[in-house]
């Protein structure tokens, strides 16, 4: 049956190449995966004082589609050799404790483009340390690595087909992580 998952990009900007290529991930279609992107423009600055009493609206609604998706889709970039910002307020948000950690036990897929050399790897990295401080269980392999995205992705598609199959391989990897974890 289809999985279904909700799909974040961990930036805001309107030509983001990481938007672009969450996009291009959900309008593919995959096989058993129908990905719902979730923006994080709405979700505000952490702060545990806001908490008490439940999380705030936009926060709440967030977190609830979380915890009904099967899984988690995160596209993001690196920022100054880190998690940017913005996506790590929101995982700090989701996997608090105060209310309910929606990331305990939840399958994740990373996946991160740069239009450097790199390939968002000390990005990913320091994503994996904080989604396993928060239970969750991200795939292991394969790593969705884009360097040099704005030669892969031009007017905000996947133009390069060695990619797109790559990509097509990862959500089917990911599927079965899924449904290997339900058993
Ligand atoms: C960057 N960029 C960047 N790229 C990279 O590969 N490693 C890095 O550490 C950084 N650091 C960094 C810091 C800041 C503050 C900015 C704004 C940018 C470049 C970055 O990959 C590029 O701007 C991407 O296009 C940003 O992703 P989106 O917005 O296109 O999805």
């Amino acid at each position: 049956e289809t999985k279904n998952i909700i799909g974040i990009a961990g930036s805001l900007r309107q030509e983001s190449l990481n938007k672009y290529l969450l996009q291009f991930m959900a309008d593919e279609e995959y096989e058993g995966l129908n990905i719902q992107i979730e923006s994080l423009e709405e979700i505000p600055l952490f702060n545990a004082d806001l908490e008490t009493g439940g999380d705030p609206g936009p926060v709440a609604r967030w977190k609830q589609k979380l915890k009904k998706a099967d899984g988690i889709l995160i596209v993001t970039p690196e920022y100054s050799h880190g998690t940017p910002g913005v996506l790590k307020n929101a995982l700090d948000w989701a996997g608090s404790m105060t209310n309910e950690n929606v990331l305990y036990h939840k399958p994740v897929m990373l996946a991160g483009a740069t239009p450097t050399r790199m390939g968002t790897g000390f990005s990913q990295a320091q994503l994996r340390q904080t989604l396993a401080a928060c239970d969750a269980y991200p795939l292991q392999q394969p790593q969705i690595f884009i360097a040099q995205a704005h030669k892969l992705i031009e007017n905000g598609k996947v133009t390069d087909e060695k990619t797109a199959d790559f990509l097509k391989k990862a959500a089917a990897s990911f599927r079965e992580w899924i449904v290997q974890l339900e058993k």
